[in-house]
């Protein structure tokens, strides 16, 4: 399988290009959450989701691993499925591959990474001096938060925590129980995660849990996720690009690398209404 930059991008002619869906991915259903956002925000906008569910999860991953599978969903999303961009719904797949693709896709279409719209969002509050971060220890490890923060904002101070149990825990469907609790507060007792203004959900499944965290910080603190957030960076960029749809045609797609009856089941949450997953597996084809 060629890499991006060896290979010939068929282009959609441009006045097509509006009404093609826009391509989302992630480790797993996690994404499912920023998904639903843009669909929110975007109710004109078809979707095509593929979770890379046969690889979940990134977060203990090798970059070059990371980069591989992002890579690969990236070329079925633009080859195969035509999407007008990219949104890669995973902080962890965010820190490894996103200037990756973006440099591969220049002038083709945009790719939108998680990350980047939660650092302006936080650098944008005064009243945030300390942050905390919590992520997969891949996207802790890459240091990519902490060097985004520090570059755009020297004052602010950072402490970061790798919660590799929290995203598995997630998709397994353990969320507001005596389970996620235990797990939960564990974590956010940690020496690190004190004394902070705000908290940084790094992961793009920690919606899911966020009323846990606020609970436990007794909404005294700011909790920043990547939905809404993220979901009105795309709008923008779409803006921006004379790429919204205005009337939507098709339905959405949502794909899975590996189909299990608990990411069915665990999609609906996520996506806040049922939907109906395909299996998909994109290695097998090539
Ligand atoms: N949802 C992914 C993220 O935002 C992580 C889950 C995983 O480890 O695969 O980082």
């Amino acid at each position: 399988m060629p890499g991006f930059l060896e290979m010939k991008f068929p282009l959609p002619l441009p006045q097509q290009m509006n009404s093609q869906p826009i391509g989302i991915f992630d480790s797993g259903i996690g994404g499912l959450t920023v998904a639903k956002a843009i669909s929110t925000s975007l109710p004109n906008e078809t979707l095509i989701y593929f979770g890379d569910t046969a690889h979940m999860p990134y977060g203990d991953k090798s970059n070059d691993s990371i980069r591989y599978y992002s890579e690969q969903i990236t070329n079925y999303l633009y080859q195969n499925e035509h999407c007008k961009c990219i949104v890669i719904a995973c902080n962890t797949a965010s820190a490894a591959a996103y200037e990756y693709l973006r440099d591969a896709f220049k002038n083709v279409i945009p790719v939108i990474n998680v990350i980047d719209p939660i650092i302006e969002e936080v650098i944008a509050e005064d009243d945030i001096r300390r942050v905390g971060i919590i992520a997969t220890k891949t996207t802790i490890n890459s240091g990519i938060y902490q060097e985004k923060l520090q570059r755009r904002k020297s004052t602010l101070d950072f402490t970061a925590l790798a919660t590799p149990l929290l995203a598995p825990m997630i998709e397994e469907g353990f969320y507001n129980d005596k389970i996620s609790h235990e797990i939960i507060y564990s974590y956010l007792k940690q020496p690190e995660l004190q004394n902070i203004d705000a908290l940084i959900l790094g992961c793009t499944h920690y919606p899911l849990i966020k009323a846990e965290i606020m609970d436990y910080y007794h909404h005294k603190i700011k909790v920043i996720d990547s939905t809404t957030i993220v979901a009105n960076k795309v709008k923008k960029i779409l803006e921006i690009e004379g790429l919204l749809n205005d009337k939507r045609e098709k339905a959405d797609k949502f794909y899975v690398s590996d189909y299990t009856d608990s990411f069915e089941k665990t999609t609906a949450v996520f996506f806040g209404s049922k939907i109906h997953l395909e299996l998909k597996n994109i290695w097998q084809s090539k």
